[in-house]
């Protein structure tokens, strides 16, 4: 039996906004539209694995609060296993986001409430379930420390380790060498690396020096240009977008990826196919209002990979 996928991270209320342009301080702009839906980069990334095929569970931290109740409900019906603490103080979070209409484009302030007092207990309390997994994938949402402590369970074990490094924020040494890929975007990626990433050849340069750092490997995602692959210990490869339709909201597309991305892994696929996997649950979801909401079902996915090009 193959071993569960198992993410950790942090669940937040999506809360956003439609408007020409963000208001500047002291100032006030109407919006177009408003849309509350669940959200956090590592809910939607099980929420994605799962509808990909994926058995997934989910190690996370809630308040008993309706924020709390949102996240619940969208695990149950994405078949997402709740591997919850709760906080009985505090408060489920949310995360504010605009976006740019015309062009879908977003600006995000993540607030994650008691998420953000996962701590390392937290994972210990998990450790065998981590143990037995066949793909660990956590992100920067949560804090460093639980990071850390569920990339090291998980690599001690022989697990294949995933790291969305997302939002960018500093690794401390050593925390690359934990993770058999790191999957950046272009802002992410240049964070990490001090580099200029904005095409195929310069993403290849931040994959090699992640690699340098530590990572096995590394996938560095392009948006509309594709993505990137670049495997320790061979040549690089990139991968182009595939274009479904008239492109709704991209917030949510790094979480579509990474959630297809781990499940084609899990079932022992190469790397090049799970990137092209994670790129058409991606393409898939661009098209679509909202986050864990957008994120397609397994046969859709299929039915875009054996498309005739
Ligand atoms: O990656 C998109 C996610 O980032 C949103 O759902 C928002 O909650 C933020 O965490
Ligand atoms: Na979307």
């Amino acid at each position: 039996m193959l071993g569960p996928i198992v993410i950790l991270g942090v669940f937040v209320a999506d809360t956003a906004y439609r408007a020409a342009r963000q208001p500047r301080l002291g100032e006030t702009v109407m919006g177009d539209s408003f849309a509350l839906g669940p959200g956090g980069k590592g809910s939607n990334q099980a929420v994605a694995a799962a509808k990909a095929g994926g058995k997934v569970h989910f190690l996370s931290r809630l308040a008993r609060d309706a924020f709390g109740d949102l996240a619940l409900r969208t695990w149950s019906e994405a078949g997402v296993t709740p591997e919850v603490a709760f906080s009985e103080q505090g408060y489920t979070g949310a995360a504010y986001i605009f976006l740019e209409a015309g062009t879908g484009n977003n600006a995000i302030i993540v607030s994650p409430g008691v998420a953000g007092d996962i701590s390392e207990e937290d994972i210990d309390a998990r450790a065998d379930l981590i143990r037995r997994a066949s793909v660990f994938v956590t992100q920067l949402e949560q804090p460093l420390p639980a990071a850390i402590r569920g990339l090291q369970l998980a690599k001690e074990a022989g697990v294949v380790t995933i790291l969305n490094p997302a939002p960018a924020a500093p690794l401390p040494d050593g925390m690359l060498a934990l993770c058999d890929w790191v999957t950046p975007n272009e802002s992410e990626a240049e964070a990490l690396t001090g580099l200029l990433v904005h095409d195929p050849i310069t993403a290849e340069a931040a994959g090699r020096m992640l690699i340098l750092m530590g990572a096995g490997g590394a996938v560095v995602t392009l948006g509309a240009q594709g993505a990137v692959l670049v495997p320790g210990d061979g040549a690089a490869l990139h991968l182009p977008a595939i274009h479904v339709g008239p492109v709704v909201e991209t917030t949510g597309a790094g979480d579509a990826f990474n959630g297809g991305f781990a499940v084609a892994l899990s079932e022992g696929r190469s790397p090049a196919d799970a990137v092209r996997f994670g790129i058409a649950t991606a393409g898939i979801s661009v098209t679509r209002p909202g986050t864990a909401p957008a994120m397609p079902m397994r046969a859709e996915i299929e039915a875009l990979l054996s498309r005739p090009s």
